[in-house]
């Protein structure tokens, strides 16, 4: 809870520390009903300090929260309350000399930490997460990411609930001690920062393997989870091994210590955290194996796994000089592992699925009134800055860069970037000029990705002048404006294009003043507010492709007719702009739909679609997860975001009626498709590959479009499905379309069956909420609240809450969005709840009420209502206060 008034805290305001640590040396004593951390700092005035402000030395203001102080020392004199102040988030002194070691030991109490930030219990064991400013809920210490030392740890806990006690780096000496204890030594040699330290204490089993670094280095490998899991640790170890591999291939980055482990706990804010060392992990983001796990769950463990690793250099070796640069390692690492994923499965499908969700979910955040740069200026609470734009905004805007600069460029900058601030806590803009020095160019005005918030708007329209032989684009591009009032000026936007003549091929393309054609698909850079491109030897009118691969993350417009859409479908050689043609044509109809519905007349299909779809469908030689994305209407949420007003009425009931027209159109090639790939499902053992998950994918989302016909076979097959499956790829997509489906009696016993079946399996148990909370079928809010008192739900498991809570505010539009403020009031009552133990889970619980602005003025109105009664509601952490007070601005 807050205990001083949150405060806003500026980049501008950056200063140096005025101390620097160089050795940490923890003793932590864990007992049942609290804990003791000893702490010795070895501290020194930070030179940078001394050239700045003179010679004097000033008070050492350590941070420290929820601390019981027993005694703090300074050199060898234990110090009396005369000679420090203790606040409720510092203890200051005043250091004597240039060097010194300060000794302090405090109380606190894991046992009863619900935030899960510092030192906490998760089903039985000890475990830690310090990013952000968690550190100083351990001990006091200078917490802060330009503070990086060097860490020993010893740990002591009883041996017989705690047989493993793990921290950072390599095991140095361990022990018996007095009353059934144990104790063991950790020893880190790499200076980090405080929010990378961690500690595990539990009843763990480990599962074992070894890594041979490209410099013939032995790594031992382990995976540690609770014992009844040790069946489940396979495919992240085997991922683990793949993203070491890939990293020494792709960036040439080597492991450091002779042992890498990773930790599941069950209770965890986030989905992992890239401790050195010493990960810690969602138990949701490492346990998978095909009867427990889906397709997606696997490539989600796979990601998250590279993601944590590839941490280790761009995060640990490079860390952050201060929070606002959390892009500089969060967007480089999750364009890294989006690179990995690429590699290890389609290229293309990863595309479509990052993009999908960026607009979708990025784009809304831009739009509202949490809207922040990829560098933020200000926040009051970082944890809330662990956003869709620091992440995945962060991460198009390092793959702009590699676009500009080419893939050869985009190395030799990061391998500038790594060998030149190797141990450094460093900014953005450090990451950026070494891209720049790399391969002499000027990024300066592209920096502006950097400090600009809001998805920019790129409209293009074209000329054809056929004596000419011209064809010229013109972008205009603008960016709305964000709260924080920022003038925005013209972005770099590299935009991939080509053009396609009437036969679907590729034309030269070649600019007026150049020599000769350079390539039939290129980057051009939109520098300006408005500019055109003109290309010359253009014999007919050419139908262009632009922003392939989404090659910039704006919202890009061109009057593309239906049939040109469709035409691009089938003939563009870029993949993901096939799909993307064929998302515009499923908005254009839906939106269709949407405007009938909402003027009161019968809704009628635009036949192009289903004549499109029919087509891929059709197609054998396609891969199968490119016509699965492609059979995938736009979602109701990027529906929403892309209103003007967002009648999520209009946009569900089209949706639907679209859906269903479909099924009813394409039953026969769906029908053959399903059974095709049941057939090879049935006969072949599941393999988490990526041609499988292509097969799957496919005959997933052909059941649940065939189960919108309600035809006995389809039926019958869903229950085959279900009973038979031999993986939860299957069996789930199966369970999900009965819940969706009228077939009550069938619908209950498949649910019952399931919940029989995994009564004692959290992560799938979580699957099951989520399957109900995303259920569209009236009822949405009385089922959820049913199910909060189900024995297997546990508001204090954030797993839990995402997968119940999460799921309906967020993928139940229609239910949420009740006209009476129902789902409001619930989810306000929730956050409510969530602000008095968990205030990170609590603040991102919020987010769909933050978007307010997108609906009717009596949702408004209701809206705000319930974010000004959670305002009231008494003592808000940070986090909630910082959310409610911006939206409520
Ligand atoms: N650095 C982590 C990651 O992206 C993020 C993270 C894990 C985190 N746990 C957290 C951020 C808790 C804030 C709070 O890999
Ligand atoms: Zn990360």
């Amino acid at each position: 809870m807050r205990t001083e008034q949150p405060k806003m805290i500026y980049l501008k305001d950056y200063q140096a520390p005025e101390y620097l640590i160089d050795e940490t040396h923890l003793t932590f004593e864990l007992f049942e009903d609290h804990s003791l951390v000893h702490a010795q700092l070895v501290m020194r005035r930070n030179p940078a300090r001394i050239l700045e402000s003179g010679g004097g030395l000033p008070p050492l203001v350590l941070d420290g929260q929820q601390l019981e102080l027993l005694s703090v020392s300074l050199g060898d004199r234990e110090l009396t309350a005369a000679d420090y102040q203790l606040s409720a988030n510092h203890l200051t002194l005043q250091p004597a000399s240039e060097s010194f070691t300060v000794d302090t030991s405090v109380k606190i109490h894991p046992e009863s930490n619900t935030a899960l930030e510092g030192l906490y219990k998760s089903s039985g064991m000890f475990c830690t997460q310090c990013e952000a400013e968690g550190f100083r809920k351990i001990t006091y210490y200078l917490d802060r990411p330009d503070v990086m030392s060097k860490f020993t740890t010893t740990v002591v806990a009883e041996q017989h609930s705690y047989p493993v006690l793990l921290s950072n780096g390599n095991p140095i000496a361990s022990g018996p001690g007095e009353d059934g204890r144990h104790w063991a030594t950790w020893e880190d040699p790499f200076m980090k920062p405080a929010y990378l330290f961690a500690l595990v204490a539990g009843d763990l089993w480990c599962v074992e393997d070894s890594f041979t670094t490209m410099n013939q280095r032995e790594v031992a490998l382990r995976i540690y989870v609770e014992p009844e899991n040790i069946d489940k640790c396979q495919h992240a170890m085997t991922s683990l091994k793949k993203s070491m591999r890939w990293d020494e291939q792709t960036y040439g980055r080597e492991y450091d210590l002779d042992i890498f482990m990773i930790v599941a706990v069950n209770d965890f804010n986030m989905g992992a955290m890239e401790n050195k060392g010493l990960n810690i992990f969602n138990s949701s983001a490492v346990l998978a194996r095909a009867e427990t796990a889906t397709d997606a769950a696997h490539q989600r463990v796979e990601a998250i796994v590279a993601h944590e690793y590839f941490h280790n250099w761009s995060g640990n070796r490079v860390t952050c000089r201060d929070w606002f640069q959390l892009s500089l390692k969060e967007g480089f690492t999750v364009f890294r592992d989006a690179g990995f994923s690429s590699d290890m499965n389609s290229r293309t499908v990863k595309r479509i699925q990052d993009v999908a969700y960026l607009r979708t979910h990025q784009f809304a955040e831009d739009a509202g009134p949490m809207a922040h740069a990829v560098r933020p200026e200000s926040f009051i609470e970082i944890s809330n800055f662990y956003t869709l734009t620091v992440y995945e905004k962060g991460s198009e805007v390092v793959g702009m860069i590699r676009t500009l600069v080419g893939a050869e460029g985009f190395r030799k900058g990061s391998d500038l970037y790594f060998e030149r601030h190797d141990g450094q806590a460093v900014t953005c803009d450090d990451f950026v000029k070494a891209m720049e020095d790399a391969n002499g160019i000027d990024l300066a005005q592209f920096k502006r990705w950097y400090s600009q918030a809001g998805t920019p708007r790129l409209a293009v329209s074209e000329a054809y002048d056929a004596a000419a032989k011209t064809y010229s684009l013109t972008f205009r591009q603008s960016c709305p404006q964000t709260p924080d009032k920022v003038e925005k000026l013209p972005f770099v936007i590299p935009v991939e294009l080509g053009l396609l003549d009437a036969k679907g091929a590729a034309i030269a393309l070649r600019l007026a003043g150049e020599a000769t054609a350079q390539g039939a698909s290129r980057v051009i850079s939109v520098t300006e507010a408005e500019q055109t491109f003109t290309f010359v030897d253009i014999a007919e009118q050419p139908l262009p492709s632009l922003l392939r691969g989404f090659s910039a993350p704006v919202k890009l417009s061109f009057p593309y007719n239906r049939d040109q859409l469709m035409f691009l479908m089938q003939h563009d050689s870029d993949g993901f702009n096939r799909w993307d043609a064929g998302q515009q044509l499923a908005v254009q109809v839906l939106q269709d739909l949407i405007a009938q519905h909402q003027q009161g007349q019968a809704l009628v299909l635009d036949q192009r679609l289903v004549t499109a779809l029919a087509t891929l469908l059709a197609d054998d030689s396609l891969d199968q997860a490119m016509v699965a994305e492609m059979l995938s209407l736009p979602g109701e949420a990027y529906l929403a975001e892309i209103s003007e007003v967002a009648d999520i009425e209009a946009i569900h009931t089209a949706r639907e009626f679209a859906r269903q027209q479909l099924a009813d159109s394409l039953f026969d090639g769906l029908w053959k498709r399903y059974q095709a790939n049941r057939e090879v499902s049935r006969t072949t053992d599941y393999v988490a590959e990526s041609a499988h998950f292509a097969r799957r994918a496919l005959q997933n989302i052909a059941l649940s479009y065939l189960m919108l016909t309600e035809k006995p076979q389809v039926l019958a097959a869903a229950i085959e499905q279900f009973d038979a499956a031999d993986n939860m790829t299957e069996r789930l997509t199966a369970l999900a379309v009965l819940v969706n489906s009228p077939f009550e009696a069938e619908k209950a016993k498949a649910l019952a069956v399931f919940a029989e079946h995994f009564k004692d399996n959290a992560l799938v148990m979580d699957q099951w909420f989520s399957v109900q909370a995303g259920s569209t079928l009236p009822g949405g809010l009385e089922r959820v609240k049913a199910l909060m008192q189900h024995k297997a739900f546990n508001i204090k498991n954030p797993n839990k809450v995402r997968a119940l809570i999460g799921a309906f505010a967020g993928q139940n539009l229609i239910n949420f969005h009740a006209a009476d403020g129902s789902g409001y009031r619930f989810l306000a009552d929730l956050v409510i709840q969530l602000n008095g133990f968990n205030p990170q889970i609590a603040s991102r619980q919020l987010a769909p009420l933050t978007r307010w602005r997108k609906y009717d003025s009596a949702r408004q109105a209701l809206m705000k209502g319930e974010l000004e009664r959670i305002r009231a509601s008494g003592e808000l952490s940070s986090d909630v206060f910082e959310v409610v007070s911006k939206s409520l601005a």
